[in-house]
């Protein structure tokens, strides 16, 4: 691994995408740092952590950004005036139809263009044991299409692969979508480490 006073020859910025609870930032935890904790809390605005990593005798600096999976959480990070009014208009129980168009036209898409900007890869999670994280994969995969550059590297990762007999998304199922949509696909488990070294490797190894 690289230390501090190495010289880093790129920067690639890989963005994770997901439904919330699927273990996106578990999944960081363990590439970042290694470590993993199951009192998780869910992710607030954006986030990002890096690690310097050597790729075919060439030191890659990756830089990982983590949000929320919950649109109304990633809203919280932008830094503007709420008056008790503003804030109660992005609670989604509490959306008016001027209100989610006041919502989409000027926060949403802002925070969303900022986060996939400069992006050349992305892992797009959803969890084994939760059908409905599959399911919404196509509008996530709608998402990144609609803001990342055409070219970035997507991995659709299948996470928590260790609690097999909680299993709701099959294998195949999986597998056959990522090839008709030509992704990369994997199972990890940020629990027990499994495939998270693989799926940065890959994705990083394709951008490079
Ligand atoms: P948001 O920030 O809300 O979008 O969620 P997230 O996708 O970042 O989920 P997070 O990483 O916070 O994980 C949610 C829960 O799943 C936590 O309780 C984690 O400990 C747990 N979890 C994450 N990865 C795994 C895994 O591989 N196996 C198991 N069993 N639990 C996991
Ligand atoms: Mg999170």
């Amino acid at each position: 691994m690289a230390g501090a006073g190495d010289k880093v020859d790129y920067v690639f910025k890989v963005v994770l995408i997901g439904d919330s609870a699927v273990g996106k930032s578990q999944i960081l935890a363990r590439f970042a740092r290694n470590e993993f904790s199951l009192d998780s809390k869910a992710t607030i605005g954006v986030e990002f952590q890096t690690r310097t990593l050597v790729i075919e005798h060439k030191s890659v600096k990756a830089q990982i950004w983590d949000t929320a999976g919950q649109e109304r959480q990633r809203h919280h990070a932008i830094p503007y005036h709420l008056s008790s009014e503003t804030y109660r208009v992005l609670l989604p129980n509490k959306l008016t139809t001027s209100h989610a168009c006041y919502f989409n036209n000027c926060r949403y898409r802002a925070v969303t263009s900022a986060y996939y900007r400069g992006a050349l890869g992305a892992l797009l999670v959803y969890d084994i044991t939760k059908r409905q994280s599959f399911d919404h994969i196509p509008r996530w995969l709608e998402e990144l299409r609609g803001h990342a550059d055409k070219n970035i590297v997507i991995m659709l990762v299948g996470n928590k692969s260790d609690l097999e007999e909680e299993r709701a998304v099959s294998t195949e199922d999986a597998k056959e979508f990522a090839e008709k949509e030509n992704l990369f696909f994997l199972e990890t488990s940020a629990m027990q480490a499994t495939n998270v070294e693989n799926a940065f490797q890959t994705v990083l190894t394709e951008i490079f």
